[in-house]
């Protein structure tokens, strides 16, 4: 069956000055984005989260099949909650799971088992990838390459939090089966990540670490 087609109405073509700087406009202002681990707890405006959203949503995906679901988790008690169930494994991802390389690996970030954030940041989302879809009557739809789609969306999504002006972290406890429980998602839904998304505290710091340049992560045939 041939696709339905539309013309493609939305693109725009930039002279090549223009092409130019807005490409080294949009990558000077992504390295100005850094992982932030001390919140403030001021409110996110309203509706900001919502457009940031909808960046994530704009994702290609596997066979476009948009295996992603994030949960915006705001209530107090909730986040509690995810605290709790967040450092009691990584409690035990510090004290044993962990193997020593990993822990090495670690060190220069300063991170350890307390995440006050998850309490002190005004917003929690938890992003999970579908393992599989549910049709209407019940039946199971394959999905296809879901990791990479769910790390493409949630790649814009971190990028559009720092468009608006905004700092999360990607925060990744494992395991984070307890997303599901606390967030009454279904088994089907596999924990992605859970990204901290706030406003940074007026003392934030943060590690003081340095990205690789562009010639050592490309290579051009
Ligand atoms: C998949 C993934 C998982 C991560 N998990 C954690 C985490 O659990 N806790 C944490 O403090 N940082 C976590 N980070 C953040 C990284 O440590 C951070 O991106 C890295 O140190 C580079 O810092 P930058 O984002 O400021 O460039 C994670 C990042 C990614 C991409």
């Amino acid at each position: 069956m041939p696709a339905i087609t539309v013309p493609l109405t939305h693109y725009r073509e930039y002279s090549p000055d223009d092409m130019q700087q807005r490409a080294r406009t949009f990558a000077d202002d992504l390295h100005r984005r850094r992982t932030v681990r001390d919140f403030s707890s001021k409110a996110i405006p309203e509706g900001v989260l919502s457009d940031c959203l909808r960046a994530a949503g704009s994702a290609p995906s596997g066979a476009h099949l948009q295996p992603w679901h994030f949960v915006v988790v705001t209530d107090a008690v909730i986040r509690q909650r995810i605290r709790e169930a967040a450092e009691a494994e990584e409690r035990e991802f510090y004290a044993s799971r962990a193997p020593a390389e990993w822990l090495a690996a670690l060190e220069p970030l300063g991170t350890d088992p307390n995440k006050p954030f998850l309490e002190t940041a005004p917003a929690l989302i938890a992003i999970f990838g579908e393992a599989y879809g549910e049709l209407p009557d019940g039946t199971r739809r394959k999905h296809y390459y879901v990791t990479e789609s769910v790390g493409i969306a949630t790649g814009l999504l971190i990028a559009a939090v720092h468009n608006a002006g905004l700092v999360s972290l990607t925060h990744t406890p494992s395991p984070m089966g307890f997303l599901n429980e606390l967030l009454g998602r279904p088994a089907r839904e596999r924990p992605f990540l859970l990204l901290v998304v706030g406003y940074p505290a007026d003392d934030a710091r943060v590690p003081d670490i340095a990205r690789k340049p562009v010639e050592q992560i490309v290579s051009w045939v």
